[in-house]
Formats: C-alpha cells, sequence, structure tokens
C-alpha cells in the first residue's frame, strides 16, 4: 500500500493524505480536510501518467483560499436565491456568501470541514462529517459518509450518504477541477458530450428562473460531442433520471486520448469551466491557474431547489436516507 502521509494541520488538528492506487498505476490522492481530492493520475494513449486535475501540495494553499478545488460540497451544492428558503412553512435564512446568494453551503461549508476517515483498504475510503443542527444557518444535525472508491478498471466511484435528525435541504456534490492533457493549460480544446435535452435557465445572477429550456439550437447542446470553446457555469437537466446510474457525459482530450465518462444518479450536472480562474492561484507543478485551467462536472440536484416546485425535491426528512453515487471513470481512445 502507497503510504498515507501528513498534510499539515489545521486548529491543531493533523489532516492526511490518503492515497488509492490500483495495479494499473492511477491513483486517486484525498485529504481529509473538505475531503478534496488533492490528485488524481492516469495514465495516455502511450502509457505516460500525469496529474488530471488541479490543487496545491500543501495545505495551507488551501486554507488561504480557493475556488473549491476537488472539494466535497454541502450541505447544498450551488445557489440557493438570497439564502431564503422554507421548510413545513418556516422560513431559514442562511448566510448569503456570493454576491447576495448562498453559495455551496455558506461560508464555512463542508469543504473546509476536517472529515473523520476510515481506510477500507488500499483502494477506499471512507469520509465522515457531522454537521450540526443551524450549522450555516440549516436546520437538523446532518450525519453524512462520502465514500472514494478506485476501482482495477480505473473508475472513482464516490458515493454518499446522509441522514438528519430534522427536515432539511441537502445537495453533495463534488468540485474535481479536470484538465485530461494534465494540469496546466486550458481545457477548450476539449470535446465534451452531455446527454441532456435541458438545462435550467439563470439570470443574470445565476439563479435559475424556473425554466427548463430546450438546449436544441443554442450552445447548451452537447448532445453531439464538440469542443467546449468557451465560459459556462449552468446546470443541465440529463436525460432518463430515474435514480439509477447511467453515463451523462464524455469528455476527451485529442492530444493525450484521455476520456472521462461521468456516470451518476442524480437528476442534474453543473458544468463549470473555471470561468473565475485568473492566473493568480499557481498550482501544484508551478504553473499559474489561468481562464478555463480546468472544468468541473458537478452532478447533482438543481441549483435553488428549494425555492422550485418544478424541480425534484431536495428535502430531507427524519428516518429517510439520503444516497447518491457518481462514477468517474478514466479511459484513453484514438
Ligand atoms: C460553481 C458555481 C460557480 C463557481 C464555482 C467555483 O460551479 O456555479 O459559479 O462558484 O462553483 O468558483
Amino acid at each position: 500500500m502507497v503510504q498515507d502521509r501528513p498534510f499539515g494541520r489545521i486548529g491543531g488538528r493533523e489532516v492526511t493524505e490518503f492515497t488509492l492506487a490500483n495495479a494499473n498505476g492511477a491513483e486517486v490522492r484525498a485529504v481529509n480536510y473538505g475531503g478534496i481530492i488533492t490528485s488524481i493520475t492516469t495514465p495516455d494513449r502511450q502509457g505516460r501518467l500525469a496529474d488530471i486535475v488541479l490543487g496545491f501540495s500543501a495545505l495551507d494553499e488551501y486554507i488561504a483560499g480557493h475556488p473549491y478545488f476537488g472539494a466535497i460540497i454541502g450541505r447544498y451544492a450551488n445557489r440557493i436565491a438570497r439564502g431564503r428558503m422554507a421548510i413545513d412553512g418556516r422560513i431559514y435564512q442562511l448566510p448569503v456568501n456570493a454576491g447576495g446568494h448562498h453559495l455551496h453551503g455558506g461560508r464555512s461549508g463542508f469543504d473546509r470541514a476536517i472529515w473523520g476517515v476510515e481506510r477500507l483498504d488500499s483502494k477506499g475510503i471512507v469520509l465522515t462529517h457531522v454537521s450540526g443542527d443551524g450549522d450555516q444557518g440549516y436546520p437538523g444535525a446532518l450525519q453524512v459518509r462520502v465514500t472514494y472508491r478506485l476501482t482495477d478498471t480505473n473508475e472513482l466511484i464516490v458515493e454518499y450518504e446522509a441522514h438528519t435528525d430534522r427536515a432539511t435541504h441537502v445537495n453533495l456534490t463534488q468540485h474535481s477541477y479536470f484538465n485530461l492533457a494534465g494540469e496546466g493549460g486550458n481545457v477548450l480544446a476539449h470535446q465534451l458530450h452531455i446527454d441532456a435535452d435541458a438545462y435550467t435557465a439563470v439570470d443574470a445572477e445565476l439563479i435559475p428562473t424556473g425554466e427548463i429550456a430546450a438546449v436544441e439550437g443554442t450552445r447548451f447542446d452537447f448532445r453531439t460531442a464538440k469542443p467546449i470553446g468557451g465560459a459556462y457555469d449552468h446546470n443541465w437537466v440529463v436525460n432518463h433520471y430515474d435514480g439509477a446510474l447511467r453515463t451523462v457525459a464524455r469528455v476527451f482530450e485529442p492530444l493525450s486520448g484521455r476520456m472521462l465518462s461521468v456516470a451518476t444518479t442524480e437528476p442534474g450536472v453543473q458544468f463549470y469551466t473555471g470561468s473565475f480562474l485568473d492566473g493568480t492561484l499557481i498550482g501544484k507543478s508551478g504553473r499559474p491557474y489561468v481562464q478555463h485551467a480546468g472544468f468541473c462536472l458537478e452532478t447533482q440536484h438543481f441549483p435553488d431547489t428549494p425555492n422550485h416546485a418544478n424541480f425534484p425535491t431536495t428535502l430531507l426528512r427524519p428516518g429517510e436516507r439520503y444516497h447518491s453515487r457518481t462514477m468517474f471513470a478514466f479511459g484513453v481512445s484514438r
């Protein structure tokens, strides 16, 4: 087993970097600060290994602030308009941390929590976190488990589970930024396919209007693979949602031949192209992370669901089990 290593300390607590490795040379590293995936190493079509996610080599750089590189996002991925939500007729005001709205669980979301860790074996870990009643304004104590498992066929399986003791809204995701050519450079020439006929239309502040808009005839139509080409920060309504795992997106990087396919049990995927990166953050290999240095495929329920009765619900009640699964499959093609 590859040695786990100390990754630094925060508030007197040790953070460890865990390495999941298989016999093909693929490797995933993750730390128990924010559940952050710090690196994913996979072979290209010549068998050459490269790290294909953005991140840093030291804990201090993550603590200093970053746009959610590799982190687990919770209690609620993406935005809740003006931080307001109602549950059973009672209004909750969540703190606003992004232009007047609540983003990614608030200022101190799950991406900044120190998670408990259980080692499963050389290819798996379970991260655990308890978000107390009232944490970031949300009702109910939420017990969360996230499992990272690397398979022998180069798939990373992320499984989420949660239970609450009072009704609350939950929407968990993984915020890795991929660059299949190897981190550094931009991803605009990557070819993307998304199996979605529609996306959730948003206003100028990226808040859903409630409209489920057809991609037909728009730049949001990735039903036939095409180069990423520009900026996106939107939620696609993926086809065939019934809670079973199915492939929703595929990305191909022509030079390396690397492919990523994303399968999920979730109804949506936020496709974000790192538009806010501006070259000021320097990555683990010493290169600046310029605009579009990575893309995220954040499998999720739709943004701002608590305020839209026509979206699949994110409400979790006591006695129910939140369960969600996403699989990132890494491969190559000619
Ligand atoms: C999500 C949001 C974006 C941005 C990024 C991280 O994708 O939708 O607006 O916040 O996370 O910066």
